[in-house]
């Protein structure tokens, strides 16, 4: 395993989407002008079929308003309760958009139920980079590494960027526990591997969720320490097991709705954020039936 250099404090302003409890993380090197997005979300009226994007402008005017460079858009893994943003953002800032390699086993997986045609990529080419676990990126003079955490998804990584680590759903606040792992793909054993693999960086290191949902009635949090996860969290703080845990999250990932957003964020999400058109170039969704 790579080792975090903790004397790289990068700036990291937070932004929240109240609609799917999602954040998105402007990290910027101290410096230089350069930043990196993690995780946008592009607002999805379900009733309505209509798109939005009023959280990515305000991240849009965030960067502009502080004269950033945008380098790159993480996307922690491919999202099943909100759509992102980052074609959007690309657009108006540019940011090269990267993903976990296993990308291509959720399209190929999701290419399937979705029933997709041969004009669907399943070789993760929508995204402008695939990264594999170790692989380092730099955003201006910091050095930043993806840390495969699979489990919640197959695809899903930490980003690792000096003192920060942006965990995406492998892990939530101590008193939050950890993200469900019974998506097509996802595994409580490969889960709790991967949070002992977020536990081992060291104490100090800064945390920051991807969701929080304020359980019993707290505010709002996003962010934590490694060393507050590994004596607080209610699902794998102090010292239980691995079986433990998957004994735990089995029976609790059986009794969870789906996202209500689930349906639409796969399609959008696959395609590295870019709503699916039908012949006539109309953004579509299908909702296949029964198949989820
Ligand atoms: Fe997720």
């Amino acid at each position: 395993m790579k080792t975090p250099d903790m004397s790289t404090k990068p700036d990291v302003t937070t932004f929240f989407d109240a609609d799917s409890n999602t954040f998105s993380y402007v990290v910027k090197d101290p410096d230089s002008a350069s930043c990196a997005i993690i995780d946008s979300v592009m607002e999805f009226d379900y009733a309505a079929g209509r798109i939005a994007f009023d959280g990515a402008d305000r991240i849009i005017s965030h960067i502009r308003d502080n004269g950033l460079t945008l380098e790159w858009q993480i996307e922690t893994h491919v999202h099943a309760d909100h759509l992102s943003a980052a074609p959007y953002i690309q657009e108006r800032l540019g940011g090269k958009i990267a993903v976990g390699r296993n990308i291509i086993a959720i399209q190929e997986t999701f290419g399937k139920i979705f029933n997709e045609g041969t004009e669907f990529q399943r070789d993760g080419s929508q995204f402008d980079a695939l990264l594999d676990d170790g692989d380092t990126y730099m955003i201006g003079g910091m050095h930043a590494y993806a840390m495969a955490t699979p489990g919640h998804t197959p695809a899903c990584m930490t980003h690792v960027i000096g003192d920060a680590a942006f965990v995406g759903d492998t892990l939530f606040m101590p008193d939050g526990g950890s993200a469900r792992a019974d998506f097509p793909g996802g595994n409580a054993g490969e889960l709790y591997d991967s949070i002992m693999r977020v536990l081992s960086l060291p104490d100090e290191m800064r945390l920051f969720m991807c969701h929080d949902y304020g359980p019993n009635g707290r505010e709002i949090l996003c962010e934590t320490t490694v060393g507050d996860e590994r004596r607080h969290n209610i699902h794998v703080g102090g010292g239980k097991t691995r079986a433990e845990f998957i004994a735990m999250r089995e029976a609790r990932d059986a009794t969870l709705a789906m996202p209500k957003l689930i349906i639409p964020s796969l399609q959008v999400n696959m395609r590295a954020g870019d709503v699916p058109r039908d012949d006539d170039g109309n953004m579509v969704l299908k909702i296949p039936v029964n198949k989820l």
